[in-house]
């Protein structure tokens, strides 16, 4: 039995690219989204798209969530975007890891410190990992196993038994189209694969109790597979959520 509602969030990436846009983009969203009580729904919107929408959408039963954060959450630190001032304005989620912002140049090191500062401002954490590529040999799987373990290091276990997600997602799958993405028996064994790695670490009970996602080319046409054979709690949604109809179609999947 799941204790959680299964979890959708839209991650927007750096689009739109007006608040004009991005307030049909939401208003869209919203509206379809509206009457599904069997699903949370975060939007993931650019950092500067935030204030506009809490003050807009007060109340509304979409969550927000920003896209990454700084790891220090007192003192002076120009230009960024610190955990305090998200929790603070009434961000509940926050993306760490993203792998584009790995590909940045984000460390694992870094990643660990996120996850550490947003919990203890109590945002709820979205961890994104995933390899880059595969090989025949698995060499990937064992990739990924150090990437979660780094990402983790001196994360405790009470900071990921409650607002803590995993997405599993892999690099090869993002940004095309469902028929390139994980199908989902693959994303089945990835999910078992992530669980064990977090049960050895955490134990039985917290480990099993993670919620995974998976994410990369999530679109309409394999969201239901997903939903019913993947062994998912959701799914993490990049280009398919800036289409409202699309948005709401794969959250009308796993509702
Ligand atoms: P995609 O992006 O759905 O466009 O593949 C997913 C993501 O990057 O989170």
């Amino acid at each position: 039995m799941k204790i959680h509602k299964p979890l959708i969030i839209a991650n927007w990436k750096n689009h739109p690219a007006s608040l004009r846009e991005a307030k049909q983009l939401f208003d869209g969203v919203k509206r379809r989204t509206a009457r599904m009580s069997k699903v949370s729904v975060v939007v993931c919107p650019p950092t500067l798209y935030l204030g506009m929408i809490l003050s807009n959408y007060q109340g509304s039963s979409i969550s927000l969530g920003a896209q990454d954060l700084f790891w220090e959450s007192e003192g002076s630190h120009t230009g960024m975007t610190t955990p305090a001032l998200l929790h603070e304005n009434g961000v509940g989620y926050v993306i760490i890891g993203h792998s584009e912002r790995r590909a940045a140049g984000e460390t694992a090191d870094e990643v660990a410190q996120k996850i550490q500062a947003a919990r203890k401002a109590k945002l709820k954490v979205v961890l994104c990992v995933g390899e880059r590529e595969r090989d025949v040999e698995g060499v990937y799987l064992r990739v990924l196993e150090e990437q979660i373990l780094q990402s983790l290091e001196g994360v405790s276990r009470q900071k990921v038994t409650t607002g803590f997600t995993v997405a599993y997602e892999p690099v090869w799958a993002i940004g095309k189209s469902a028929e390139d993405a994980l199908d989902a028996h693959g994303v089945h064994q990835m999910v078992l694969f992530i669980k064990k790695i977090l049960v050895k670490k955490y134990g039985k009970k917290a480990g099993m109790s993670i919620p995974i996602l998976y994410g990369g080319s999530v679109e309409p046409s394999n969201a239901q597979e997903l939903s019913s054979d993947a062994g998912v709690d959701g799914v993490l949604v990049g280009h398919a959520s800036r289409v409202p109809e699309d948005f709401a179609d794969i959250a009308r999947s796993f509702s």
